[in-house]
């Protein structure tokens, strides 16, 4: 496989929102790339605008992106709070590339970045994806409830 590079972008990626930055600090229109990655690949992404990401990304603390050449293949992000709690968000990789470790990178470079290293607990929700974060040492939590307030409709 054509070497898989690992982005790791500074606090609130502003080199992706305003810049569409990739590796190595060059343009490479990663926004328009992500939200066809999100558009394609994540069901729970897939009526966000390039607006709507840019504040996303404006208000994560550590964003990963995984790039093949100038093909961006893999994604993932989080909030944090840097020492109690981080939360992960819409780890993604594209179909065809599924299956060959890539989300696991994106995982543990998620888990080693300064902004979540020292966090006592990490959370996330996954619908289908239970068996791969298990893989990666998470564990259902049996003694907590998942609750929503859903306040836009989608
Ligand atoms: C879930 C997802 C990110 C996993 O990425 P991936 O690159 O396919 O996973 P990897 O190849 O890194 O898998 C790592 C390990 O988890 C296992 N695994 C992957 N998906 C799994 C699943 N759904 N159930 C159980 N195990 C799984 C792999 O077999 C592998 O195990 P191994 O190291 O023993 O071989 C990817 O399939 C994806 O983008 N799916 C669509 C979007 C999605 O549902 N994201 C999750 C949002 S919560």
């Amino acid at each position: 496989m054509t070497r898989i590079r690992l982005v790791e972008h500074a606090a609130g990626a502003p080199g992706m929102r305003w810049f569409g930055m990739g590796p190595d600090l060059k343009p490479s229109h990663g926004l328009l790339k992500l939200h066809r990655l999100l558009h394609k690949h994540a069901f729970w992404a897939q009526q966000r605008d390039t607006s709507e990401l840019k504040k996303m990304l404006a208000g994560s603390n550590v964003v990963i992106s995984l790039w093949r050449g100038k093909r961006l293949v893999g994604f993932g992000r989080a909030t944090s709070d840097g020492i109690y709690r981080a939360v992960l968000w819409d780890v993604v990789v594209a179909g065809d590339l599924q299956g060959h470790g890539l989300g696991r990178q994106v995982i543990e470079a998620l888990l080693i970045a300064p902004g979540i290293r020292n966090v006592e607990r990490v959370y996330l929700m996954t619908t289908n994806s239970r068996g791969f974060y298990e893989q990666m040492g998470f564990e259902r939590a049996n003694n907590q409830q998942l609750l929503l307030l859903n306040l836009k409709n989608n």
